[in-house]
């Protein structure tokens, strides 16, 4: 379906050009004065140089050639040369009926690609901390804006499964003597204090590095034991992504790199492009356009043992070989910028992948607490991801319960759990991914302001008045969509207009935040029609079915864009 603001660019374009103005740049945009007009152009004002006229001549030539237009109920110029335009009611409601019968709400996919998220990245038999929150958080998001966008999309989780955790925990184990292999709870007391241990004890310390090096070299016992600390991380990893509604169509780590590190190091020793210096093996990847410095990026310590660069570019071969993507997204803490500079031109210029292949970066933020510091506990440790989302859940009871909310209790506990998770989420995605920002816990699970809770509450609301439309008997299919009766009407329908382009967008800048934006915007919209708007009790039969129809793409719109961040609504709140 062709967008709005491009069949209104379309229609200013043929207006100028009847003028004698033929000019490919004339564009319609939405007004930045809402209260002097819905849509504008500014064409006049950047062809009044080269066309030696004043711009509100040309403008008052284009806008006598838009009367009878039927997509404008007002076209008018004003000073110096601007054209100032509403929409045409006929025209919207027309526009919008055929959104809320496309598919996808008109959206139709191109260019679509092979698409391959690499995000999580937890470490395994290390607790999940919140550390790991914004990487599910915001890859989960991307992943299903780019399945949803037509692209044939593999969310991989790329564990931390292959480093000197495995050593220190087996080392542990040694320490004290263990003869069984150990459950969850032992696992997760094993690694903290081995790792404080090998902080102390510098014997301790090189018989860990040992064990890890003895490992990745196929030692058949230590091997044993990594496979059943696998078996159990993996297994709590899954509860733990479930609850965050995240979940990962590839569950590979750094391990099953291991097989294409030494072709891939021979290969790239044969074609000349590592070499060896101070005994360790590098790749030049500086530019002579950097700004600062790119420093090699290191293959093979001198010791022989590999590196995370060399995790992530055997991992580039491994997903050649078996996926050929056209698009490769990483979604990391934006400290390992330079990591991915490295591991990006040296998979390029070894060619790992093609020229062509698209390797991004999506690098966020820390999220704080109110200090403004890395969020920690209350104690001032570093907070499990389990913890933070208990607390949330509690304060979502909380809120309900002070609300007055009744359900019998196990919907009460449902419903607490997917308003923590949109609090949680859209706290998160309705920023910038790369800027910082705040964990405010009340601010986040209020039901008013722009935030997730508001935004279920708005959809919930839409549901009630649904299911009360329907209890009266209410049809709800092939209704017809009226005119907008008023200009609250109005501005929701103008905006729901909006949503192909905004999808496009955020997909193609990786931005999750455009839907939050979006979606708040037309939770305000809808509230504000609601409160002029009396539907139930609506005696115009057409006029209530008009609203119904307008009501139920909002919800649809609504539902859709919440499912990309990752979250969904419950039936009542
Ligand atoms: N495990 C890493 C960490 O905790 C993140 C992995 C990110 N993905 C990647 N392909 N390097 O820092």
């Amino acid at each position: 379906m062709k967008k709005l603001l491009d069949i209104l660019s379309e229609e200013l374009k043929k207006a100028f050009k009847d003028a004698g103005y033929d000019d490919g740049r004339i564009t319609v945009t939405v007004s930045n004065r809402p209260d002097l007009c819905e849509y504008q152009c500014n064409g006049a004002m950047a062809l009044s140089k080269e066309a030696h006229k004043a711009p509100f001549m040309i403008a008052e030539e284009v806008v006598a050639r838009l009367k009878g237009s039927e997509y404008f109920s007002k076209a008018e110029c004003v000073k110096p040369g601007f054209i100032n335009l509403n929409i045409s009611d006929d025209y919207l409601a027309s526009y919008l009926a055929g959104e809320a019968s496309a598919e996808k709400f008109g959206f139709e996919a191109k260019d679509m690609k092979k698409v391959v998220v690499d995000y999580g990245g937890p470490n395994v038999a290390k607790p999940l901390h919140i550390g790991h929150l914004r990487a599910a958080i915001i890859g989960e998001s991307v992943k299903r804006i780019s399945a949803y966008t037509g692209n044939d999309t593999l969310g991989d989780i790329h564990m931390g499964d292959w480093g000197l955790q495995m050593g220190l925990i087996i080392a542990g184990m040694e320490d004290r003597g263990m003869d069984h292999m150990p459950d969850l709870d032992e696992l997760s007391e094993i690694y903290p204090a081995a790792s404080e241990k090998s902080k102390e004890d510098e014997a301790f310390r090189e018989k860990a590095m040992d064990i890890t090096f003895e490992l990745q070299h196929g030692n058949e016992e230590y091997l044993k034991i990594w496979r059943h600390i696998m078996d159990i991380s993996v297994a709590d990893l899954k509860q733990n992504y479930d609850r965050l509604n995240v979940s990962f169509d590839i569950w590979k780590g750094e391990a099953d790199a291991d097989p294409y590190i030494a072709p891939m190091v021979e290969s790239m020793k044969k074609e000349g492009y590592a070499y060896e210096s101070q005994g360790a093996l590098v790749v030049d990847v500086s530019e002579p356009t950097d700004a600062k410095e790119i420093p090699p990026c290191m293959i093979l310590k001198s010791d022989g043992a590999s590196l995370y660069t060399t995790t992530d570019l055997a991992t580039l071969v491994q997903r050649e070989e078996d996926y050929k993507p056209d698009a490769v997204i990483y979604v990391v803490d934006k400290r390992q910028e330079l990591h991915f500079v490295q591991v990006f031109r040296a998979a390029k210029k070894c060619g790992i992948v093609p020229e062509k292949t698209e390797l991004s970066f999506l690098g966020f933020g820390t999220m704080n607490g109110k200090d403004g510091k890395p969020f920690k506990t209350r104690s001032g440790g570093v907070m499990r991801l389990e913890t933070l989302l208990e607390e949330v859940y509690e304060k979502c009871l909380e809120r309900m319960k002070e609300n007055g909310t009744e359900m019998p209790e196990a919907e009460l506990k449902d419903t607490a759990g997917k308003i923590a998770l949109a609090a949680i989420k859209y706290g998160d995605l309705s920023n910038e991914a790369r800027k910082d920002y705040i964990f405010d816990i009340d601010k986040f699970t209020s039901f008013e302001g722009n935030t997730g809770p508001y935004i279920l509450y708005t959809m919930v609301r839409i549901k009630s008045i649904l299911r009360k439309y329907k209890e009266t008997g209410g049809e709800t299919d092939g209704l017809k969509l009226l005119p907008p009766s008023n200009p609250a009407e109005k501005a929701l329908m103008m905006n729901l207009t909006g949503f192909v382009p905004m999808i496009e967008g955020a997909w193609k800048d990786l931005a999750p935040h455009r839907i939050c934006a979006y979606i708040y915007q037309v939770a305000n919209d809808f509230n504000k029609f609601y409160h002029e708007t009396k539907i139930i009790t609506e005696e115009d039969k057409a006029k209530q079915e008009s609203w119904i129809a307008l009501i139920t793409l909002t919800l649809g719109i609504l539902e859709t864009s919440v499912d990309l961040l990752g979250f969904e609504a419950p039936g009542f709140m």
